[in-house]
């Protein structure tokens, strides 16, 4: 396997590397833009700055980090006889520097305060250019998980960072917005019953697939909604209610964009009825959308909150809609999730109807973060 080319050239891009490299180095953290949310970084290689990153976000402490990397030499001088296990060769050729994250047997190098005291390490190399050339300046790998309060939504953009740690860290590095909006995939080729994406993310089933070391990947699709279940999670970071607003999340799973439109009407109903007065709808376009102005629409209204007053007869409500794409299109919807979810909380609605899309491609992980978000679930009978 070799090393994907890079090169960086922007000087004052270079200044910014420099002063998070220093604090890194200082052992402190600093949040860092990646192509799938922003990461809470800091040295992979000494507790001391782990800690911190764990004390900053209010993270469990048995829900174990993800280490970023730069370089395949970096990867193999963290991992048990500095091999890289034959199952993930085509896989990391493929997909990386991406949104997947891989379990290796871990070395001595890393702390188990990284681990959780587990014999496996999860490893990601991300794609990011501000991401890659950070680790690459440091010289050492990145701990990061999403630069979230624990349970709040990932964030996706500088200013959720900044919403949530504000204060409490040295340093925000802002890249914009990420590309793809959900967490990487996490994988598990380790175990002797095959393959297994642990969390789906940012590089789909239908991909990973494709390769004929994958044949046989299972997904664990637990949503730990069974108490049992929740006691023996596969992967740690699973078993908490995540990705959480404020609001009260009513998740809608329907067998098309039609019956969805009714669930989103029956619930609004019932919403005005239980007396919320802000209601917030986070909402897809679909097929059934006027052909041709389709694209349009999305691309004029796509993040941005659109308000409208329903009169109810007596009162006047206000619902709040945010469009996230096409649910045509997963990828678009994965990108506008978190940022969604956030948008609806600031406007202080009362609860957050969202009408669900398909489990194809990205929409797997869309599905996964949803439920795990809901408060209540709603399916239509098939
Ligand atoms: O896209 C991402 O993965 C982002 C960016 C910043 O890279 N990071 C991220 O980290 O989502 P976090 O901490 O929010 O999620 C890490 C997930 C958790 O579900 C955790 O339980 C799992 O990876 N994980 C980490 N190490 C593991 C291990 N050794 N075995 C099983 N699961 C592991
Ligand atoms: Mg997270």
């Amino acid at each position: 396997l070799e090393d994907p080319t890079f090169t960086t050239t922007d000087q004052n891009g270079l200044e910014t590397l420099s002063k998070a490299a220093l604090l890194l180095k200082d052992n402190k953290v600093v949040a860092i833009p990646t192509e799938t949310v922003y990461g809470l970084a800091a040295n992979a290689l000494n507790a001391k700055g782990i800690l911190q990153i764990y004390a900053t976000k209010n993270r469990p402490a048995d829900n174990p980090l993800i280490v970023h990397i730069s370089s395949l030499k970096m990867l193999r001088s963290l991992l048990m006889n500095e091999e890289i296990p034959q199952i993930y060769h085509s896989v990391i050729h493929k997909f990386w520097p991406g949104p997947l994250t891989i379990l290796f047997p871990k070395s001595s190098l890393i702390p188990s305060e990284v681990t959780c005291n587990q014999e496996t390490v999860a490893i990601r190399f991300p794609s990011h250019p501000i991401a890659r050339a950070l680790i690459t300046v440091c010289g050492f790998p990145l701990a990061a998980p999403s630069a979230n309060v624990s349970g709040r939504p990932s964030p996706t953009l500088a200013s959720h960072v900044m919403d949530d740690l504000n204060g409490k860290i040295p340093m925000i590095i802002d890249g914009g917005q990420c590309s793809f909006g959900v967490e990487s995939t996490v994988l598990d080729g380790l175990q002797a019953s095959g393959p297994a994406i642990l969390r789906p993310g940012g590089v789909t089933y239908e991909a990973l697939i494709s390769i004929p070391e994958m044949n046989g990947l299972r997904v664990y699709k637990k949503d730990f909604v069974d108490k049992n279940l929740e006691n023996t999670p596969t992967t740690p970071g699973m078993k908490y209610r995540h990705y959480s607003p404020n609001a009260q999340v009513v998740l809608l799973e329907g067998n098309d964009v039609h019956s969805i439109r009714k669930l989103v009407e029956g619930e609004v109903a019932n919403a005005v009825k239980s007396g919320n007065e802000k209601i917030g709808i986070l909402r897809t376009t679909g097929v059934s959308d006027v052909q041709g102005e389709c694209h349009k629409q999305e691309v004029n209204i796509k993040g941005n909150g659109i308000e409208s007053d329903m009169d109810n007869g007596t009162m006047s409500r206000e619902t709040i809609e945010y469009v996230l794409g096409n649910a045509e299109r997963p990828q678009q919807v994965a990108q506008e999730l978190f940022k969604g979810l956030r948008y609806l909380d600031e406007q202080k609605v009362d609860c957050i109807i969202v009408e669900g899309v398909s489990e194809a491609y990205e929409g797997l992980a869309v599905m996964n973060r949803l439920r795990k978000a809901a408060t209540r679930i709603v399916r239509e009978q098939k």
